[in-house]
């Protein structure tokens, strides 16, 4: 039995004209070699992935190659062959990573003054090389500076901004770009041709984006296609195969959200990130969850495509014009994802957008295993939501059984009365008018008839609450203002404009309301409760 090898490793170009991309470094250093205008330190720098420690080896060999020095190394001499194998006696790889110390470099350089043991140069490859610590770097810097004519340094690095740059001055220094696509899926198609696999076309370009410019990226993911697959790759179950994984990841992301826990959000940012999740997919998708759960508060009893439970749990999260503001964040930031740094900061700062701008969030998040209410919007912790105090409260009233119920505070009773989706909507919108012999009897403005099917449904749920039976009529009249919908309006105006003015004072809303454009949409900011009124979060 063959041990399973990593396509990866298996597929790392062994010459240059193997390499994929990369063409104004293979370009400059082909020049190089074969004009025999050799530097004696050289530093890759690039994104995971891209062929950095690929090209450090390639390099290698050109150096080793018993034919001599070329830029087409034979690959079969012995020189090749153990460099290939990792067993060069005169290659020295190190991973700064894990060897950060400065003994370990002083031991390491002591060696170079040594002669090769049976090849041309004394080749170290330094990899990682941001991560050396200060003092390892200074013993290396006394050997970059005079360094003996049969030493080279191949350095490579993902952080060149971490390297001092009385390194870098002593290095010549390519910078390798992240793959396009389209380089990608060919490289994908190529391997999977040599290796026999069948597979569809649409399903590599699908890989290819995952990865995110980095090769390595797209062959891990290919593997794990091909055993998804069992043996094929077609596009269908590369879509589910990467569009399960991100869609837990963003479920996990919302939950942060909810819970405003950023340090967990930049955790699962960089958990995707390692992955190889496509951010670009990422935004799109949580905006279609953010649409799934507005349209679950919206349309109460709405089944929505997917995670139906998980987001139902989400539903009372946000009040629906977070749930708006935090959509348009989605849809902005991913039109502004070619403009971020990276894609990972683009993908970073909107979670981070998102996490400031929660003004109408609640602090605490529900249990997950709590069941999903019927109607998220009764539980939904929103500015008009009853102060603290009141909403643990039990719904039902302490009234002895028999003895008549008041609706003296009919907009106070409204606010107690949860779990009832539409129907709560519609107790919102009236006004107690009277109350007598087990009749109640409300007046709704013509503005909010559209609720009157919601009647029958009202009626239950006040009986469930008072635990009495109940009449009710609802007629349709001008509104004297006495609703709890009218009572809040009145208030949250006011605490609106107090909200508003503070919101666009907070120095880190205005840098981030820059970022997005100068656009903060201002129905959207929510006064809090009580001592929390105008933050922001
Ligand atoms: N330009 C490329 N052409 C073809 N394959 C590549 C290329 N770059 C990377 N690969 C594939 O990805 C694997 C990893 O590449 P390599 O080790 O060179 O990446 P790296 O840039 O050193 O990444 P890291 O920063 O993670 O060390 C290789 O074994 C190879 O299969
Ligand atoms: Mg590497
Ligand atoms: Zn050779």
């Amino acid at each position: 039995m063959t041990a399973f090898q990593a396509l990866a490793r298996k597929w790392r170009p062994r010459s240059f004209s193997e390499l994929v991309g990369q063409e104004h470094v293979v370009r400059a250093l082909r020049n190089a070699l074969e004009s025999g205008r050799l530097h004696h330190a050289y530093l890759f720098t690039g994104t995971r992935g891209v062929g950095k420690t690929t090209i450090a080896r390639i390099l290698a060999k050109c150096f080793n190659c018993e034919t001599g020095l070329t830029a087409e190394p034979c690959g079969t001499c012995a020189a090749c062959r153990d460099i290939d194998g990792g067993r060069f006696p005169d290659m020295l790889e190190v991973d700064a990573a894990t060897n950060t110390k400065v003994e370990e470099m002083r031991e390491l350089l002591d060696n170079a003054q040594y002669m090769p043991v049976s090849g041309r140069y004394k080749v170290y490859i330094i990899d990682e090389v941001h991560m050396l610590s200060r003092s390892a770097f200074n013993s290396m810097l006394k050997t970059l500076e005079e360094p003996p004519e049969h030493v080279k340094f191949i350095l490579a690095t993902t952080d060149p901004q971490k390297v001092p740059v009385t390194v870098l001055s002593r290095c010549l220094q390519f910078g390798l770009r992240p793959m396009p696509r389209e380089l990608i899926a060919d490289r994908l198609a190529h391997i999977l041709g040599e290796e026999g696999i069948p597979f569809e076309a649409p399903a590599l370009a699908l890989l290819a984006q995952a990865a995110q410019g980095s090769m390595r990226d797209s062959l891990s993911l290919l593997d794990q296609a091909v055993a998804f697959g069992g043996g094929r790759v077609r596009a269908a179950e590369v879509g589910d195969m990467l569009g399960t994984v991100e869609r837990q990841a963003l479920l996990g992301v919302l939950q942060a959200l909810a819970r405003q826990e950023g340090g967990a959000l930049m955790r699962l940012a960089q958990e995707m990130a390692e992955r190889g999740l496509s951010f670009d997919r990422a935004l799109q998708e949580l905006a279609v969850m953010l649409h799934d759960l507005a349209l679950m508060r919206a349309v109460p009893g709405q089944e929505v495509v997917e995670d139906q439970a998980a987001l139902a749990a989400l539903a009372p999260c946000w009040d629906d014009p977070t749930l708006q503001l935090l959509y348009q964040i989605a849809v902005q930031s991913r039109k502004d994802l070619p403009l971020a740094p990276d894609e990972g900061a683009g993908f970073r700062m909107a979670l981070l957008r998102m996490l400031a701008f929660q003004p109408g969030t609640a602090p605490s998040f529900p249990a997950a295993e709590r069941s999903p209410r019927a109607d998220p919007k009764a539980e939904a912790p929103a500015a008009a939501a009853p102060a603290p105090a009141q909403r643990g409260e039990p719904p039902a009233d302490s009234r002895p059984r028999g003895v008549p119920p008041s609706f003296d505070d009919w907009p106070g009773m409204v606010q107690r009365l949860s779990g009832a989706g539409m129907a709560h909507e519609l107790a919102r919108h009236s006004e107690m008018v009277r109350y007598a012999d087990g009749a109640l009897h409300l007046l709704v403005d013509a503005e909010h008839r559209h609720l009157l099917p919601y009647k029958e449904k009202l009626r239950t749920a006040l009986e469930a609450m008072l635990d009495a039976d109940l009449r009710l009529a609802i007629d349709v009249g001008p509104a004297t203002g006495q609703s709890l919908a009218a009572v809040e309006g009145k208030e949250n105006a006011e605490r609106q404009r107090h909200a508003e003015a503070s919101i666009k004072n907070d120095p880190f809303v205005r840098e981030v309301t820059e970022s997005l454009g100068g656009k903060l949409v201002e129905s959207t900011i929510k006064p809090g409760n009580g001592q929390d009124q105008g933050e922001h979060r």
